[in-house]
């Protein structure tokens, strides 16, 4: 797995974050998994720097998930990426505070951004497998490194446990598997692969960046299926998408992130029952999918619990879709 452990870019050419006195907002709650308070990215622009994310809050309970939905370009990979420390060149982090179960990994005090909650604690999906995972290595042993990172294991043990993981996010013969390159693979095995390093040492909060985008739906939805579970496991998700058809499958709570900021949050039914911004209301209208019909919205959010309950089947069912995505994938001669 790439994981670009860059610490974070502390904005320099503005004044510098000031710890804020303990108030409600800044004191950490052990009721969420993840705390975003107050955030601000500045980022570089035409040679200036220029606020990108807005005084972002955004708090996830553990076994939530909570949608993060917003147009190109307002922010979403910022915050993502500011909850692991991974700023690239040309974004800053200017103040704020970003706790995992309560303990600030960024903020005023930790400006350059503490990685020691990386794995247990945080852990992150990429939109596009193909760059994150390593090209050169097969994916079994990127599932044995990252499990490796956290676990004191023997090569024998981790390539058990990676093995393990393997087949719970559907991947079918994994022994054989366990030795392709990703190019070997279709894209929503290279996806199943990335999860499975994600969850490899069964983080607290996991971040999913469009993880499903790429994707055509029949695969998405066995995805879907798998973050399911995994937050039903007790894990906070915090699921980025422009796509509010997917946050109406799998999400509890959501945030509707404009120009950098959170103009609505709430519950998935008041959203979408009661949006209060105009933009929402925008967004709501436009998706095709839940168009002109809050019904629609609203049955899929029925399905989305019907799938929840039906999770205790969704081994069988798993391994059963998994075997025809193999099918298509053999088909393709991948
Ligand atoms: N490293 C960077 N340097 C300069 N500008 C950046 C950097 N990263 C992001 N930006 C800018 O910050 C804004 C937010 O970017 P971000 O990647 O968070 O958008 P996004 O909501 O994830 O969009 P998309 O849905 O297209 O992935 C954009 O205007 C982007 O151009
Ligand atoms: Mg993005």
């Amino acid at each position: 797995m790439t994981t670009a452990a860059n610490t974070a870019n502390t904005a320099t050419a503005t004044p510098a974050a000031t710890a804020n006195p303990e108030t409600p907002e800044t004191r950490s709650d052990p009721e969420y998994a993840l705390e975003i308070v107050d955030l601000c990215i500045d980022v570089d622009k035409h040679g200036e720097r220029v606020p990108a994310v807005k005084n972002l809050t955004i708090r996830v309970k553990a076994g939530e998930s909570h949608g993060l939905v917003g147009e190109s370009g307002s922010g979403k990979s910022l915050t993502l990426r500011a909850v692991m420390g991974l700023f690239a060149k040309g974004a800053y982090y200017r103040s704020g505070y970003i706790r995992i179960c309560g303990h600030e990994v960024l903020g005023p005090d930790t400006p350059d951004y503490d990685p020691s909650m990386r794995g247990k604690g945080v852990s992150m999906v990429f939109q596009e497998p193909a760059v994150a995972l390593n090209p050169i290595m097969k994916v079994g042993w990127q599932i044995v490194d990252a499990v490796r990172e956290q676990e004191h294991l023997s090569r024998a043990e981790a390539k058990a446990r990676a093995i393990e993981l393997m087949t719970s996010v559907g991947i079918t013969n994994p022994e054989d598997r366990f030795d392709a390159y990703p190019f070997e693979l279709s894209g929503g095995m290279r996806q199943r692969v990335m999860i499975a390093a994600a969850i490899a040492c069964k983080p607290k909060v996991l971040l999913c960046d469009e993880p499903t985008t790429a994707l055509d739906v029949t695969i998405q939805e066995q995805i879907l299926e798998i973050f399911r579970d995994i937050a039903k496991s007790g894990t906070a998700l915090l699921y980025v998408t422009h796509d509010l058809a997917v946050v109406s499958q799998l999400c509890e709570t959501l945030s509707v992130i404009y120009h950098g900021a959170i103009v609505e949050e709430g519950t998935l039914r008041r959203v979408f029952d009661d949006p209060q911004d105009d933009y929402t209301r925008q967004l709501l209208s436009s998706t095709p999918y839940l168009k002109g019909s809050m019904k629609a919205a609203k049955a899929s959010t029925k399905q989305a619990a019907g799938n929840g309950r039906a999770t205790a089947q969704s081994e069988t069912a798993r391994s059963q879709t998994a075997q025809s995505e193999t099918a298509q994938s053999e088909a393709k001669g991948e």
